[in-house]
């Protein structure tokens, strides 16, 4: 059977973009028209995910309700005759289910993944960071080619990954290839932040992830690791160790990665989604090169 669930880690703090995060979860800020997460939500329904659960913690309750439906508010918008907001709301309602766990301390990560097991079990399963958007407005095939292979080969460990930049590489977890380098890559070891001059490529780890059942086995007995939290990394590592397969899907060159983790990707995210919007993109590029020509 294909996989049709995936687990949205949305539980960090998002200290790197205080004060915007105090209240509110960074995967509500808004990108464009649309909070990071709803882009990801479509992102796996376009991928045939059929259930979404999301890990959450303390002050993540905006989360919850954005994905619920809002009876009254559709009432008014309906009443009021105003159509086109009222399909603003639409989203992929009818499509995907919504289940939400709690991490309630956040341990990393790895942590993160490990709480949905009781909800999981026993089966393959795919991940999406609730603070990544891949591709433009979210058109990317990554997730649908990621779950392809997995039909495909039955590997434990698929990951999407992107060259970055050499000094780059110490933020991200990074694969060591086994064989040519593709837009499929098979892997033969995995390092989380290693620093540039121990880093074996500079394929990073973006953000999306499909796993066999057997990386619940190997989080349960990774003990943290960098950080104090317990790696995602570490466990994808230990399955590869223990004969597990690994490989990695590249992203093709239209998929630009959108991070929202700090403030600089978060405001070059934003700008890209706006100067791209059917309605405003037009205005707000003539209004971008008006500021720049006046300050250069
Ligand atoms: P990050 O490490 O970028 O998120 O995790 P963070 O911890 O919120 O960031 P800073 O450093 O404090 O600014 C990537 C994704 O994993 C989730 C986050 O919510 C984010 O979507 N995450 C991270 C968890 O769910 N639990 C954790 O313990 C850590």
């Amino acid at each position: 059977m294909s996989i049709d669930i995936a687990v949205v880690p949305v539980a960090g703090h998002g200290t790197r973009l205080l004060p915007a995060t105090k209240s509110q979860p960074k995967e509500m800020l808004p990108v464009g028209r649309k909070p990071v997460v709803q882009y990801v939500a479509e992102e796996l329904s376009a991928a045939q995910i059929r259930r979404v659960l999301f890990v959450t913690g303390a002050r993540k309750s905006a989360i919850e309700n954005h994905f619920d439906e809002d009876q009254s508010l559709v009432e008014y918008l309906r009443e009021s005759g105003r159509e086109e907001e009222l399909a603003e709301l639409e989203f992929d309602r009818n499509k995907v289910d919504y289940f939400y766990t709690r991490q309630s301390r956040q341990l990393g990560l790895g942590h993160a993944v490990l709480c949905a097991r009781p909800l999981v079990g026993n089966q393959p399963f795919a991940v999406a960071l609730g603070d990544s958007i891949i591709g433009l407005h979210a058109q990317s095939t990554i997730m649908s080619r990621m779950l392809e292979e997995y039909d495909r080969t039955g590997a434990d460990v698929i990951v999407a990954v992107e060259e970055v930049p050499p000094q780059d590489v110490k933020k991200y977890g990074i694969i060591e290839p086994a064989g040519p380098i593709g837009n499929r890559i098979d892997i033969r070891r995995l390092v989380e932040k290693p620093a540039v001059n121990e880093a074996p490529s500079n394929l990073a780890i973006v953000g999306r992830y499909v796993f066999s059942p057997r990386i619940f086995d190997e989080l349960a007995l990774t003990k943290p690791g960098r950080g104090g939290e317990i790696q995602l990394t570490d466990a994808m590592q230990r399955v590869l160790e223990q004969g597990g397969k690994g490989v990695a899907m590249r992203l093709l060159p239209g998929e630009k990665r959108f991070d929202i983790g700090n403030f600089g990707s978060y405001f070059r995210a934003f700008f890209d989604f706006a100067i791209s919007d059917p309605k405003y993109g037009e205005s707000l590029r003539a209004h971008a090169r008006k500021v720049l020509d006046r300050e250069g």
